[in-house]
């Protein structure tokens, strides 16, 4: 391919930071990184099995490999002149979207990519549910909350910016908005060490009244987070019994080592490295049910490797199933 066209990204400038997790050193023995993770092509060469592109063609160029992303976690982005991509990467521009410039084609997958996968794969939306986005509608928030209206979720948006919001309503993309600024400010913030489940539930009392209300009174199903520290360990405290929260970023705070997120979840505390829960596509599931039942909602098969963490009887239960 040359590529005709880049789009920036958060992970260009998470790459030359070096956060949240450092590219190099990672497996290999690269020294140098060339980043970029969504791009416009053109075909300059194919090889003899390629069918599906024409040299000449102008195609999008997905940056998913299967088990990274190109450009963030692998040091062959798309920022240079050249680039050398698998056919099933390369998409022909819908006919729908060929009016469009070749920075607006450049700029759109790794966007809707995450925000699908978030939704569809690791959510798994259903008709009826009801599904908070953090992102006050621009970037992943607006990608995901089109794709989940189109599911028939009911669209709960939380941010900053009203008329945004507004627009969003009248174009059907939302059906409720949180003003993220008209909740005190001292309800966010990660939990201190030294704070009770009980004191902290009284001072973040207000962000789960504003989430409810805008629920008919109850907690969400599913919650779509990129924004981190500050807001976590409130997120899962407005998700109902069963719910699940699904997070690929920290935009907010909590990029560089501290982003240890602390919640509590029906008054325990928990600590995880987020970092490696989100640069690896995971997700957190509240469940109480026997081990039998999870492994099968998690689609573990015998001989796949899993982490059991703790050694009390109900872990022992894990090892078991
Ligand atoms: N775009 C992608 O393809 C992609 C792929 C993988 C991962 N990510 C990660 O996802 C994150 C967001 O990407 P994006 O493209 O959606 O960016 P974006 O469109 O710029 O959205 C970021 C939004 O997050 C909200 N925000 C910022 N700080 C916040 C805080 N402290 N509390 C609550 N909300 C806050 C802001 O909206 P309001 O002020 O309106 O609330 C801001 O506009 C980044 O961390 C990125 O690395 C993105």
């Amino acid at each position: 391919m040359a590529i005709l066209a880049t789009g920036p990204n958060f992970n260009t400038n998470f790459a030359a930071l070096g956060l949240p997790v450092p590219v190099f050193g990672r497996g290999d023995s690269a020294t140098v990184h060339i980043p970029g993770s969504d791009a416009l092509g053109i075909v300059v060469e194919a090889g003899k099995a390629v069918s599906r592109v024409k040299v000449g063609e102008a195609v999008i160029l997905d940056s998913w490999t299967g088990h990274n992303i190109r450009g963030y976690e692998t040091h062959d982005g798309y920022n240079s002149q050249f680039a050398i991509v698998d056919e099933e990467r390369a998409i022909p521009i819908p006919s729908r979207m060929r009016s469009h410039t070749p920075e607006r084609l450049a700029a759109m997958l790794l966007t809707y990519g995450t925000a699908y996968r978030t939704v569809v794969e690791r959510l798994r939306v259903s008709p009826g549910d009801s599904v908070l986005f953090l992102g006050g509608g621009k970037g992943t928030s607006f990608a995901g909350a089109q794709i989940a209206r189109k599911l028939g979720t009911r669209v709960i948006l939380m941010g900053s910016n009203p008329e945004l919001a507004r627009s969003l309503q009248e174009r059907g993309l939302v059906d409720a908005f949180i003003d993220r600024r008209a909740i005190p400010p001292e309800v966010f913030g990660p939990i201190p060490q030294d704070a009770s489940y009980e004191e902290w539930l009284v001072r973040t009392g207000p962000f789960r009244q504003a989430v409810f209300a805008a629920n008919d009174g109850r907690p969400v199903d599913k919650i779509f987070e990129h924004t981190g520290a500050l807001n976590f360990p409130l997120l899962v405290s407005a998700l109902s019994h069963n719910g699940e929260l699904a997070f690929f970023g920290a935009t907010g705070k909590g990029l560089k080592g501290e982003y240890q997120e602390t919640f509590f979840y029906e008054g325990a505390r928990f600590v995880l490295d987020a970092r490696w829960v989100w640069m690896r596509q995971k997700q957190i599931f509240f469940r109480k049910a026997t081990p039998e039942a999870i492994f099968s909602e998690i689609g573990l098969l015998p001989g796949r490797r899993g982490l059991i963490w703790g050694a009390d009887a109900y872990s022992r239960g894990f090892a078991r199933a």
